[in-house]
């Protein structure tokens, strides 16, 4: 049985069979009849020392063998771990983002709410109408720009996050949607609804301009590593792209005033401020101004002028 933590000393191979990291991850697949055990799915690191904590360094799948060899010995440990099934990055946010592309439109259409107890005609507000439209053009974007513009450094996630993420994405698509469409549901004034979409289509395009920026940090093959995002909001904040989808959701609930909406608005700005935290110190450590790399300029990290 392959186990989920494997020790593997590498020293009674012969080191110049293999050239790259890569080499290492394909062969523990040939060899250790674990043909399930394909590269994505493997982790490889660096023993840690005996007493010392801290995160193990990770194997670069496409740097030399040799970087990582223990000096003189011409021997190398690795300590595998299974990451588990994997898929694509692609595959993962298609299947989230597909759910509310879905659901929103059944509360609007079909006759959802007399199971809910509702008998009576349901008069459909022209803002309904507006919100539906624009939330279906909001996740057919996410879904466009993750098969077209975004250049994932990653290949692969694990599977359980596609569960993970279609959980949070599809239950509140269902939870705003039931809101949104209600037979009580009460309009707002028609200037707060053509303020709030207004607002809310500029910062879904401003945030469709984000990604094109952040596309062209990296070649097509999604090589290039982390770069200092330039031009337009980048010049002022670090993460523009989460800055843009937040005040995006501001708008669409300025248009709708749902509780739900508002829920939705909250859990997503404190999880986009999370990653947008790590983004930022990530940037901040790699351009760090030493030995000739340059200096990460001083910008808000997501909502100024409060972070
Ligand atoms: N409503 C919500 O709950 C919610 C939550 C998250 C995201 N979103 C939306 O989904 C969009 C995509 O999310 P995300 O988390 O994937 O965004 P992200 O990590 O900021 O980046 C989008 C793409 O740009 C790349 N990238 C980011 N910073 C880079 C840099 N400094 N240099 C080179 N490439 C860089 C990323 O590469 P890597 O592959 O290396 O990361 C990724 O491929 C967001 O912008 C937002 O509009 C919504």
């Amino acid at each position: 049985m392959f186990e989920k933590y494997i020790l593997l000393c590498l020293a009674s191979l012969r080191m110049h069979t293999f050239h790259v990291i890569y080499e290492v991850a394909n062969f523990l697949v040939l060899h250790h009849a674990a043909m399930k055990y394909y590269p994505a799915r493997q982790r490889l690191t660096l023993p840690l020392q005996p007493g010392k904590s801290g995160k193990p360094v990770v194997l670069n799948a496409k740097a030399s063998l040799s970087e990582y060899c223990e000096k003189g010995s011409g021997s190398l440990t690795v300590v595998f771990k299974d990451l588990g099934p994997q898929v694509y990055y692609s595959t993962l946010f298609f299947w989230e983002y597909l759910g509310p592309l879905i659901i929103y439109p059944m509360f609007y259409y079909l006759p959802v709410y007399k199971y809910f107890g509702y008998e009576g005609e349901r008069v459909i507000h022209p803002v309904q109408t507006y919100a539906m439209y624009y939330w279906c053009f909001h996740y057919f974007k996410r879904i466009m720009e993750t098969f077209f513009v975004h250049r994932f450094s990653h290949a692969t996630s694990p599977l359980s996050n596609v569960f993970r993420n279609c959980a949070y994405y599809w239950t509140f698509g269902a939870y705003i949607a039931y809101y949104c469409n209600h037979p009580l549901y009460t309009p707002v004034s028609e200037l707060q609804m053509k303020i709030g979409f207004g607002f809310g289509i500029l910062c879904q395009i401003a945030n469709f301009y984000c990604h094109i920026l952040l596309r062209n940090l990296r070649s097509p093959s999604g090589s290039g590593g982390y770069q200092i995002p330039r031009g337009f909001l980048f010049n002022i904040v670090t993460c523009a792209n989460y800055t843009t989808e937040i005040y995006q959701w501001l708008g669409f609930n300025i248009a709708t005033q749902t509780v739900a909406g508002y829920v939705f608005l909250v859990v997503a700005a404190s999880i986009m401020t999370n990653w947008a935290l790590g983004k930022h110190r990530r940037l901040k450590k790699l351009f760090d101004g030493k030995d000739g790399r340059p200096k990460y300029p001083r910008r808000w990290v997501i909502l100024p002028p409060f972070l």
